[in-house]
């Protein structure tokens, strides 16, 4: 088992120009063979609203959902710097109600830090979680709780005024207490921008190779999910074709009764087989 991961060390990898790789991912099991590689940090992403619970965007999950699956991957990788999505209306009601919405994450699932989509807006909660001494992710660029005002999501900071704008915000988020910033699908020169004049570690999502980090969330990389795959994202394996694969032939097996075979099964101790026969004749009597 290797050491514990902490904000510390990617902020030294960062220092060291040395790329660093996250997973989204939001369940014991997966986590537990995300947690055998060399993958630093996990994030238990509000994603998991689409992956795990089949909706069609983020908004539907809660607080008390994301810090059960939290707590279950943080049982299977106590190591990786595990990072918590801050669901939708769970920072957005009041500064207190974020200060203990993200006090529940690291209470209940020892979290290392949490992640909030941010504005500008949303400064005094980057702040007021900061200053309660928790670490806070900044998520900016494309924020996928903004869908219901937005309606659509793109690519952001294709245009000066706008990278300028995201630029600052990168630069305010920082300067309020974000021990991190997570930049998704930003055009990557601006990305570049914001990772080398930022001090604190920044996670791309979509944002170009000059991040200091990568984030995907694990049902893309093995091909798991039935859509398309971001332009972004990347199949590493086609897990969901092995799965499908697998699950198939399990259930020809069944059907076709050669599974269970003997050697899948468990027997009656010697001997004990007579006897029952014999007591199930004394009990016909
Ligand atoms: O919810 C999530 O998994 C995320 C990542 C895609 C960055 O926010």
């Amino acid at each position: 088992m290797g050491e514990k991961i902490t904000i510390s060390d990617l902020s030294a990898a960062k220092e060291a120009l040395r790329k660093f790789a996250a997973v989204s991912c939001y369940d014991y099991t997966s986590a537990r063979l995300v947690a055998e590689t060399a993958v630093e940090m996990i994030l238990v992403g509000d994603s998991a609203s689409q992956f795990m619970l089949g909706y069609d965007s983020t908004l539907p999950v809660t607080m008390d959902f994301m810090v059960a699956i939290t707590a279950a991957v943080r049982r299977a990788a106590p190591n990786a710097c595990l990072a918590a999505d801050m669901p939708f209306l769970s920072y957005q009601v009041s500064v207190e109600e974020a200060v203990r919405n993200a006090g529940r994450f690291y209470q209940a699932a020892g979290v290392d830090i949490i992640k909030i989509e941010a504005t500008g807006a949303h400064l005094p909660v980057i702040k007021a979680v900061s200053d309660a001494d928790m670490a806070v992710m900044a998520h900016i660029g494309i924020r996928p709780q903004s869908i219901a005002k937005t309606g659509k999501l793109k690519a952001e900071g294709t245009g000066a005024d706008a990278a300028l704008e995201l630029i600052r915000l990168s630069e305010q988020m920082v300067a309020a207490g974000a021990s991190m910033i997570l930049l998704e699908g930003t055009a990557r020169e601006v990305a570049k921008i914001i990772t080398e004049k930022l001090p604190v570690p920044v996670l791309g999502c979509g944002s170009g190779p000059d991040c200091d980090g990568q984030i995907l969330v694990l049902p893309d990389i093995l091909a798991l999910g039935k859509g398309q795959i971001p332009k972004f994202s990347k199949q590493y394996g086609q897990i969901g074709c092995e799965i499908g694969k697998a699950v198939a032939a399990y259930a020809e097996e069944v059907q076709g009764g050669s599974f269970p075979d003997d050697a899948h099964s468990y027997h009656i101790k010697a001997g004990e087989l007579a006897k029952l026969q014999g007591l199930l004749k004394t009990e016909q009597l």
